[in-house]
């Protein structure tokens, strides 16, 4: 009882599919129900896809500064996840197995809060809403998910996931390709996932079955590894240069990836766009929600090679003891014969923006887990000590450069993604977590809980990685530990909308179930842990920009 379930599935079966790109100022998205077959040994497993397909959804392709305007409409008919729905998390009710919640996020979008996909602005079967996308941010690797209420852990996990990719003069596309970046069939978007299948079969949210179906799980790691929606697939290439595009889109996990043979490769874009210079390395770190974008030469491996990408990042102790092991490989590259993109790794990229001076505020923020056997579920995760409805929110102003001091007192990495903005990683210093807690001991679970950790830093600052030298949107914050990142919010004038304006919730009658008094305005964006269990209980708070 103490393995993962998953049927043994023989790797690297089938190849790794291509996803269609869409493009153009008006979009249309539909998120849909579907069957997907994940694995040829495995049947059809039922799925949701946007845009037609049957799990995933399109690369959109934008421009920057293109106007895209997406027609979204929640057409799912039967929900795959049902019975996984838990209506003890805040916000969600019965209702939602049948008339499932979604609401369409572009992850890492400078978008008015109307257009951002706010959890609390949800739409059910049949009804659609239409966002506006400006663009007006630099090029860079985006992705679009869902977002709905303590139901995003499920709707993502079923498939409504898809990649983004803005760019401009200078990254590759229709406009050129001054750096000579590996384009078409040599750039390739990955959409990483970890899974578990039912003995039947079917995919499964739930990482072991200690946890009773319908019962939310803090920690859901997957044994099967999933590429574009493919079990262990195999990727054919050509002994060149391609450009991988890799995004994790697991609920849980996080990864440390790297190539069999150790080969070198190197990272030339985060979330945000690309580096200054490509960053040689022979590993990447990411956890849920991390871009990377990466160039590897597969000229150097004789015709015949294979390799692997593999995963090494030890799982948390709390989820070793439940007998989880690492998931060891994601894809096999089988380099064959023909000749491949013949480009060379560029000198030089991108003119970074420089990073904001010096802080005008310094945000202390806390990562927390709180057991309250009390309550169901009886683990709650937590921002500042503080639930998704507390009103004690975050409040930057328009043009303000902030430090975030972000601190882990728990004993796993969380993911914190800000809607909105961009930020740079200043560094990382490991925590006395037990002498912070006992100088500050932690109040009841609704009251602030944000104190200085100065004093009880342990070692000096370690800069950021590699591949973390960019503009980023989300960052691993290690357990016992602080990550410091720095961030300025833009103001109205700059976005050319107005990003603390109030918007309407929505028309619907049935909102009772996902709001206090079920109406009024909603106003701003929200910050949250990226790990999909996390965000949906309750590891997510609202924030405004303010004038
Ligand atoms: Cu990728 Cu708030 O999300
Ligand atoms: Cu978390």
């Amino acid at each position: 009882p103490f393995q993962l379930p998953s049927p043994r599935l023989e790797p690297f079966r089938e190849t790794l599919p291509v996803l269609p790109g869409i493009s153009g100022g008006n979009l249309e998205l539909r998120a849909a129900s579907s069957m997907h077959r994940f694995h040829p040994d495995l049947p059809s497993s039922p799925s949701l896809g946007y845009g037609g397909m049957d799990y995933l959804g399109p690369t959109i392709e934008a421009h920057v500064d293109q106007l895209v305007t997406v027609r979204y409409a929640n057409d799912i008919s039967a929900y795959p996840l049902a019975a996984d729905v838990d209506p003890g998390l805040h916000g969600v009710s019965d209702l939602d197995r049948t008339q499932v919640p979604t609401s369409l996020h572009l992850h890492g979008g400078v978008t008015a809060p109307q257009f951002d996909g706010h959890p609390e602005l949800i739409q059910r079967p049949g009804e659609g809403l239409v966002h506006e996308y400006t663009n007006g941010r630099a090029a860079g690797n985006l992705w679009y998910h869902d977002h709905a209420m303590g139901m995003t852990r499920l709707n993502v996990y079923a498939g409504l996931v898809g990649m983004y990719f803005l760019r401009d003069d200078v990254d590759t596309g229709a406009a050129g390709n001054s750096l000579g970046l590996p384009t078409g069939e040599f750039e390739l978007p990955m959409i990483l996932q970890d899974k578990v299948f039912t003995s039947d079969g079917q995919q499964s949210v739930r990482s072991t079955w200690l946890t009773p179906q319908g019962s939310w799980d803090p920690a859901t790691p997957g044994d099967v590894g999933v590429v574009n929606g493919v079990v262990w697939p195999k990727v054919e290439v050509a002994r060149g240069l391609y450009r991988l595009r890799l995004l994790n889109a697991a609920t849980y996990s996080v990864w440390n990836l790297h190539f069999a043979n150790r080969m070198r490769f190197w990272v030339i874009g985060s979330e945000g766009g690309l580096l200054a210079a490509p960053a040689p390395t022979d590993h990447v770190r990411l956890s849920p929600g991390e871009r990377a974008d990466l160039l590897v030469d597969f000229s150097m491996l004789e015709p015949g090679t294979t390799v692997e990408l593999r995963n090494d990042e030890p799982v948390p102790l709390a989820v070793a003891q439940r007998g989880t092991q690492v998931m060891p490989v994601f894809c096999r590259f089988d380099v064959g014969s023909a000749k491949g993109f013949t480009g060379s790794i560029p000198q030089q990229l991108n003119s970074v923006a420089a990073e904001p001076a010096s802080p005008d505020v310094v945000r202390n923020l806390t990562i927390m887990q709180l057991s309250r056997p009390s309550d169901y579920p009886s683990i709650t995760m937590s921002l500042n000590n503080l639930r998704f409805t507390d009103s004690d929110i975050e409040l930057p102003r328009q043009g303000a450069v902030e430090q975030w001091n972000l601190i882990n007192i728990t004993t796993e990495p969380h993911p914190i993604h800000l809607h909105l903005v961009a930020f740079r990683v200043v560094g990382r210093q490991s925590l006395d977590t037990a002498a912070l807690m006992q100088r500050y001991p932690v109040p009841d679970l609704g009251v602030r809980w944000t104190p200085s950790a100065e004093e009880f830093v342990t070692s000096s600052l370690r800069p950021p990685e590699v591949w973390e030298t960019g503009e980023k949107d989300t960052v691993i914050v290690d357990a016992n530990s602080i990550t410091r990142v720095i961030v300025r919010f833009p103001t109205a004038d700059e976005l050319g909308f107005d990003p603390d304006a109030t918007f309407a919730r929505g028309s619907m009658a049935d909102h009772s179930a996902h709001g206090e008094a079920g109406m009024g305005d909603l106003q701003g964006y929200v910050w949250h842990c990226h790990m999909l269990d996390h965000e949906d209980h309750d590891m997510m708070l609202r924030y405004r920009v303010v004038t």
